[in-house]
């Protein structure tokens, strides 16, 4: 596996995620671990993108508890139905936050955070945790990011 990755720039954000995908499945080839796993992809999504935020809550209880991540120091623990990634949570669907301020119950880790994607993570028609990213940037996030986001996670094995 080549360690580093071939970041690029001065391109659209589709040409980001149609360089940085096969990228990120060609690191989670033959490694089994999840949490290994979710880490590359968080500092993948974070080198390629420089978003204020990406990481990973899982599901352990009757909670989402903080998984891998790059960018500050977060909440550990989100109840069901509770911020936005508590919320994908309990719809089983992929939310788009424009506006933090905007959401009811959002969950501000930090006041820099100003517009948000989640996407819930399934195994076996499941939602066993969320991919959360964050920006510094209002309106940061679009159905773009949702469709490729989308295959991003859908790389990860869960029951391996
Ligand atoms: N804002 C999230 C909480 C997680 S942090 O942003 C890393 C939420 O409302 O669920």
């Amino acid at each position: 596996m080549a360690e580093d990755l071939k970041i690029i720039t001065a391109a659209s954000k589709e040409e980001q995620y149609i360089s940085l995908i096969p990228q990120i499945e060609a690191l989670l080839d033959g490694e089994t671990d999840l949490v290994a796993n979710l880490a590359n992809i968080a500092a993948a999504l974070k080198e390629q993108f420089n978003w204020f935020w990406v990481g990973f809550y899982l599901v352990k209880h009757d909670e989402l508890v903080l998984g891998p991540f790059q960018g500050p120091v977060a909440c550990t623990r989100i109840a069901k139905g509770r911020g936005v990634c508590g919320t994908s949570w309990a719809k089983a669907e992929t939310l788009i936050v424009p506006d933090v301020d905007a959401f009811p119950g959002h969950i501000a880790c930090s006041s820099a955070s100003r517009s948000e994607i989640v996407l819930p993570l399934f195994s076996h028609g499941e939602v066993i945790g969320v991919l959360d990213v964050d920006s510094a940037e209002l309106n940061e996030f679009d159905e773009t990011d949702a469709l490729f986001l989308k295959q991003v996670i859908d790389l990860i094995k869960f029951n391996a």
